[in-house]
């Protein structure tokens, strides 16, 4: 048993950071919220959509279209340059040919990788991929955010100006973020902490010895 009793409610456009330590669960948790995995019980209600009724058809439409991901490794395709990584969310999501590299450029301006649009992912930094993978994950604006360690392969400079854009996007739709890291300072940038451990998830309070 990896999760018991798990209980947590995360209202629209909030930031939760989740903290606990290696085999807590943490990323077993992500899954199960994003319908990857299944509980053996329990329900996962995203959006007002109970994800654990829908069939993994139903679930992985879901998913595409209202949640996005970013892991501690990147995850990009490494067969594809940095603008057609972002731009294969939109593809997914049936965005229409001739909105897709407009919308793509603008948020890679923003990140400040638009010069980096035609590079593979082997030929770009960790900073710079983490960004690209940020794009990729919000491009298509989704309701939820699930990131499990987006900073902690990165510098603490680059990891915190990483965690800036990260938040200030997600504000602009509203859209809600579930944070995975082992840093506390990190996690002081989300809205709540909470903290598994041994399968229990607990809201931190202010007496949490650290
Ligand atoms: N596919 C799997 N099959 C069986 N057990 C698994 C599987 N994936 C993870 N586990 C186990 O479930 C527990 C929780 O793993 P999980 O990956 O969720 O931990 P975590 O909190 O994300 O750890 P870390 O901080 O190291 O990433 C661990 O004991 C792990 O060994
Ligand atoms: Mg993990």
């Amino acid at each position: 048993m990896v999760l018991q009793d798990v209980s947590l409610n995360i209202a629209q456009g909030e930031s939760v950071a989740l903290l606990g330590r290696s085999g807590s669960g943490k990323s077993t948790l992500l899954n199960i919220i994003s319908g990857i995995d299944m509980p053996d019980d329990g329900k996962v209600n995203v959006g007002g959509l109970d994800l654990t009724a829908l069939n993994e058809h139903k679930r992985t439409l879901f998913r595409r279209e209202h949640i996005g991901f970013i892991y501690q490794f990147f995850n990009l395709v490494p067969s594809l340059t940095a603008q057609e990584n972002i731009e294969f969310t939109l593809e997914l999501n049936g965005v229409a040919a001739n909105e897709i590299s407009a919308r793509v450029l603008a948020l890679m301006e923003e990140l400040d990788i638009a010069d980096k649009a035609a590079r593979y992912p082997a030929q770009l930094s960790g900073g710079e991929q983490q960004r690209v993978a940020i794009a990729r994950a919000l491009i298509h604006q989704p309701k939820l955010v699930l990131a499990d360690e987006p900073t902690g392969n990165l510098d603490a400079q680059t990891g915190q100006s990483i965690l800036q854009i990260m938040h200030k996007l997600l504000k602009e739709h509203h859209g809600t973020l579930l944070l995975v890291t082992h840093s506390l300072e990190v996690a002081n940038s989300a809205d709540r902490i909470v903290t598994l451990d041994n399968g229990y998830l607990q809201e931190r309070d202010s007496g949490f010895a650290w």
